[in-house]
């Protein structure tokens, strides 16, 4: 038995070591779990007691021979260009980026859009009451947008719902900010809506809100227009069509000029117009309601949707394939800002 540990050893001492390969190869043989001295170790056990300690004395030595033997030659190897693998002060590896999400993308340029205009973020909770998202914008009692239809409810009398757009934050912040105020208002919104290319049961909208003394429809004018040049390029160009919101009089909706310059094409169903968004005075029932003097104070607001404004400037014309989170699409987008 002894004899044997000792021509272990010498084989050891005989063993080339000359690459990371051989290196392992030696570890495996000698020092792994299932390797050579845990065998021997196991055997150890086993050695009747008079022999235990040329037995015991002999196998230390393999043991110290062989881990002597492969630490030294493992310091060797990682400093040379074998052991580069663990080079500290290279490179590391290139970790793949992600990519911000198309919704994202517009959401943060329109904030910054306004932002440039001074306006400041606001934000507001997505579980709202009948009187945000309704009442105090002059919603009348039998209005349809009211109707279990249109609105995911949560709770009824008290009613509690999700709400159906941002402008409820507008009456949140004139609630706890006398004027002069201008806010800028992202967030998610839900509608009862079957699902289809066109509209979502949840989507995104922006809404904007400027109330100050001697606030009129022409700030608002030119406010959007420089927000559709910034958004859609220097030459585009906006047109005003008379429309009705409860908590807006007057009331318009907004078109920029579609990049075919009139001569008509699928995208703008050869009209040359885009519609983008909603916008008008804020009506005095709702500054009163809300706590603010309508007879010192105007102002006007605007609400858009950003899955519309990235359908338009991405051309994507199927809505759901903003909520399906396939990479493949996902990875196109880059943000201009
Ligand atoms: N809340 C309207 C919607 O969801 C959009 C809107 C229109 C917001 C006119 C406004 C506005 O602030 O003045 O369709």
């Amino acid at each position: 038995m002894i004899e044997q540990i000792e021509s272990f050893l010498k084989e050891a001492e005989k063993y080339k070591i000359t690459s990371a390969l051989e290196l392992e190869e030696f570890r495996l043989k000698y020092l792994s779990k299932k390797g050579l001295l845990n065998t021997l170790f196991e055997e150890f056990k086993t050695v009747t007691l008079e022999k235990k300690k040329d037995f015991g004395k002999k196998l230390n030595d393999l043991k110290t021979y062989t881990s002597d033997k492969y630490q030294n030659f493992k310091e060797s190897l990682d400093s040379t260009s074998e052991g580069l693998k663990t080079d500290l002060s290279l490179t590391g590896e290139a970790i793949k980026l992600g990519t911000r999400h198309p919704v994202s993308i517009i959401r943060n340029e329109v904030v910054s859009i306004f932002e440039r205009l001074g306006f400041t973020v606001s934000e507001g909770p997505e579980i709202e009451d009948d009187w945000h998202v309704f009442s105090a914008l002059n919603f009348p009692l039998e209005h349809p947008a009211r109707d279990m239809q249109d609105t995911f409810f949560i709770q009824k009398t008290p009613d509690i719902l999700l709400r159906t757009h941002t402008s409820s934050v507008q009456v949140r912040v004139m609630e706890n900010t006398q004027p002069p105020i201008r806010m800028i208002m992202p967030g998610r919104v839900f509608r009862n809506e079957a699902i289809s290319a066109r509209s979502h049961c949840m989507f995104h909208q922006v809404e904007g809100l400027f109330i100050a003394e001697k606030v009129s429809f022409a700030d608002l004018k030119q406010t959007l227009l420089f927000f559709a040049k910034e958004m859609f390029g220097s030459e585009t160009e906006i047109r005003l069509r008379p429309s009705f919101f409860p908590f807006t009089e007057p009331s318009a909706e907004m078109d920029i000029s579609c990049n075919c310059k009139g001569k008509g094409c699928n995208l703008c169903k050869y009209t040359g117009w885009l519609e983008i968004l909603g916008c008008g005075m804020v009506d005095p029932n709702v500054l009163d309601f809300c706590g603010i003097d309508s007879t010192k104070y105007t102002g006007f607001a605007f609400g858009m949707g950003i899955e519309r404004i990235a359908l338009l400037k991405y051309q994507v014309k199927d809505i759901r394939i903003y909520f399906e989170n396939d990479v493949r699409f996902l990875n196109q987008f880059k943000p201009s800002i």
